[in-house]
């Protein structure tokens, strides 16, 4: 089924800061793309900009006047659901970090509700830059120097998520799992939960209760996500099973292990002069277990796995789809240098009963909301549903 296209820019109030620099060029386009997202923009100027771009085309662009000052910005009386700084120089980022209202830009970047801060690319990758752009963007994001202008719009779209699992309850595996031979090693994989975790947090975006499950990561819990911490198959098994009732939808992207050590030493195993033999037994499937028990409840919540591959990965995906008895599998390459392990990005196939579709490769956040758009209709037709 296609999803419902989300208009998520349509009808947006935007404030578009710009900085003086060579991304200031970009202003027009990007303000040109908001506007056919269906977005009305404002534009905040620096008086600097005008160096690089007349003001006469931005307020072409925008269809009506850019302001200059803190006190023009002011008198227009625009209501910004979002502001955009693009491009954020040092100078900028200077004044916003000390809560300097010297002109319209800075006032813009102070007083908004939502931020999104695009980097200029001279900008040194420095914890100073990172931290100061990552407070002032709070609700919303950071994108690198250099940030194109469709993942500008892109990360636009996704400070107005759509609010369609408001009320669901949602549960979310992420992380790998770790497997102990004793207290120092462990078999484990490089996941490192951050699909797992774009999920948890799209699902909160989106108005569900969520909650994560999640196997070692140097990942923050997202904002409005509860999180439980876990290490191994086991744990994962059980603290699913604990929390399980009533929920309307569960994610499996953890990379749990399949296999365990049969037996764990209780201290650091010494090494010997010969080859060492390891016995090991199988851990739960978290997913399939959850799914044959969820088929016995009146109303079942919705069920989406992952299948991680480095061949053939929508074949598998497919036989997947069935092995485990879900309602959507995605399906994703784990291998080489484009594998889903640790990157930002993705590109994946949504696997269900009704055909698969790719997804193409997308920061792992805007794949999240891509998921969520075919999931969250599955999770209102079944609510309809008699229990
Ligand atoms: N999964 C799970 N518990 C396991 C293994 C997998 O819950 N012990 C879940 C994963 O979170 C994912 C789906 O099952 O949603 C598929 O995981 P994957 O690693 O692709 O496949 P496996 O079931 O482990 O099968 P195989 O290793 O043979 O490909």
């Amino acid at each position: 089924m296609e999803p419902t296209p989300h208009t998520p820019l349509a009808g947006r109030r935007i404030l578009l800061a710009v900085d003086a620099g060579p991304e200031a060029f970009e202003a027009p386009a990007l303000a040109r793309a908001l506007i056919r997202a269906g977005a009305t923009v404002q534009i905040a100027a620096r008086p600097e900009v005008e160096a690089w771009v007349r003001t006469l085309t931005l307020e072409a662009v925008s269809r009506g006047p850019v302001a200059h000052s803190a006190d023009e910005l002011r008198r227009g009386g625009f209501q910004a659901e979002l502001v955009i700084a693009h491009p954020v120089g040092p100078d900028l980022l200077a004044l916003a970090a000390a809560g300097r209202e010297v002109d319209a830009a800075s006032a813009a970047l102070l007083r908004s509700p939502r931020r999104l801060i695009s980097l200029a690319r001279g900008l040194p990758d420095h914890p100073w830059v990172r931290a100061h752009a990552e407070a002032l963007a709070e609700v919303s994001a950071v994108l690198g120097p250099g940030a194109a202008i469709e993942a500008l719009v892109e990360a636009a779209a996704a400070a107005f998520p759509p609010r369609d699992l408001e009320g669901a309850r949602v549960l979310v595996t992420a992380g790998p799992t770790r497997e102990h031979l004793d207290p120092v090693r462990f078999i484990s994989n490089p996941s490192t939960g951050k699909m797992g975790y774009a999920l948890a947090a799209a699902c909160a975006a989106r108005g569900a209760s969520v909650l994560l499950v999640s196997g070692p990561t140097a990942l923050p819990c997202p904002a409005g996500v509860r999180r439980l911490e876990v290490v191994s198959a086991a744990e994962l098994a059980g603290a699913v099973q604990a929390h399980e009732e009533g929920v309307d939808l569960f994610i499996a992207t953890a990379a749990v292990g399949d296999y365990r050590p049969a037996a764990a030493a209780p201290q650091k195993i010494k090494k010997g002069e010969g080859p060492m033999q390891l016995t090991l037994e199988r851990t739960p499937d978290v997913l399939r277990e959850f799914s044959e028990r969820a088929r016995a409840l009146p109303r079942p919540p919705i069920l989406v796995g992952f299948a991680a591959e480095t061949e053939e990965v929508e074949a598998y995906g497919r036989q997947k789809l069935a092995s485990k008895g879900v309602d959507l599998i995605v399906a994703n390459e784990v291998s080489g240098a484009q594998g889903a392990f640790g990157r930002d990005d993705n590109a994946v196939w949504l696997v269900s009963e009704a055909g698969s579709r790719p997804l193409p490769r997308a920061s792992k956040g805007a794949l999240a909301h891509q998921i969520l758009d075919e999931v969250a209709p599955l999770v209102a037709a079944r609510a309809k549903e008699p229990a």
